[in-house]
């Protein structure tokens, strides 16, 4: 019998991006602690991997990136404070937020490319599997039973023994030049979603695409990953790609690809990042009604 591969037990979070899409917003504050609502676009993510039962986030950062640390840490005389108001409720959710991870953030002194800061991860993770949540990428459940996405990949994972599952979604052929783009067909195992990946290349130029299965940012890697990593050469705008490592696999012990369940929204730009707002606080029990007829009074009150 063999054995079990390794249990995905850190999430690596690449965080040191300047924000230069949400001037001047992201000047003095990371972009990654602009709300969706009340929620920093980064514990949005930090939820998904706690609901998939992951407690170690490994933040890769750069300079001007300490609040996003503090945000997971304890703040007691801010909950002190509330509490002495009464405001009880309040202090409970920021004493939580601190509760469910821990935190470790690690420099990225230059910014090479995505794979080179997850990278930089390495010595924290050591040689073992590891999942990456880009924060651009949000992925909403849409149903209360659906497991969150990168489960669905820890799960797909699994079920291949380990091997490393990267989460994909059809996108149209126009738009693939803009993602890592990957190629094969489902039906892997039997399971319509899963994909043994045969090519994987970062952001094919206009016309050479093959295929318009986009790569959206949710990653389980397996220990192997670094090693290609280390091996790996800057490739597409002259950065060292997470693709191209990933691409390294599929050549070849094998790589998957996941079409997950649940409604992802581009949050790096600033009409993504409304359409995140607004999808969330549509969904939140205590928004929903209230966001829904804003939205309807708005569209008849302002011309187009
Ligand atoms: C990164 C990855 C790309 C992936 C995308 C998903 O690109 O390099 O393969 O498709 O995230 O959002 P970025 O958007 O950071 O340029």
């Amino acid at each position: 019998m063999s054995t079990p591969a390794p249990k995905v037990e850190s999430i690596i979070i690449p965080a040191a991006g300047l924000g230069t899409r949400f001037m001047p917003a992201a000047k003095a504050i990371p972009k990654e602690m602009l709300p969706i609502a009340d929620t920093p676009t980064i514990q949005l993510i930090v939820e998904e991997a706690v609901a998939a039962g992951i407690r170690q986030v490994i933040l890769v950062t750069g300079r001007n990136k300490e609040s996003i640390v503090d945000h997971f840490d304890y703040a007691y005389e801010l909950e002190t404070t509330l509490r002495s108001r009464g405001k009880t409720a309040e202090a409970d959710r920021l004493k939580a937020i601190a509760d469910q991870v821990e935190v470790i953030a690690i420099r990225q002194k230059e910014p090479r490319g995505l794979g080179h800061a997850v990278l930089a991860a390495h010595p924290v993770v050591g040689n073992r599997p590891a999942a990456v949540l880009l924060g651009d990428d949000l992925i909403f459940r849409t149903s209360p039973a659906q497991r969150p996405a990168i489960k669905q990949l820890m799960d797909a994972s699994a079920a291949v023994g380990g091997r490393g599952v990267i989460a994909l979604m059809g996108v149209p052929r126009e738009q693939i030049h803009m993602y890592g783009a990957a190629e094969g067909s489902f039906g892997e195992g039997g399971d319509p979603r899963l994909m043994r990946i045969t090519a994987l290349v970062e952001k094919p130029p206009k016309g050479t695409e093959k295929t318009d299965q986009a790569v959206i940012g949710r990653y389980v890697l397996p220990a192997t990953i670094w090693d290609a990593l280390k091996h790996t050469r800057p490739g597409a705008g002259g950065e060292i790609q997470l693709t191209d490592a990933l691409a390294a696999l599929a050549r070849g012990e094998g790589l998957y690809g996941y079409q997950f369940e649940g409604r992802r929204i581009d949050a790096g730009d600033k009409v993504g990042f409304l359409e995140a707002s607004l999808f969330y606080a549509l969904s939140r029990p205590d928004l929903q009604v209230a966001t829904r007829s804003m939205m309807e009074r708005l569209l008849q009150e302002v011309p187009r």
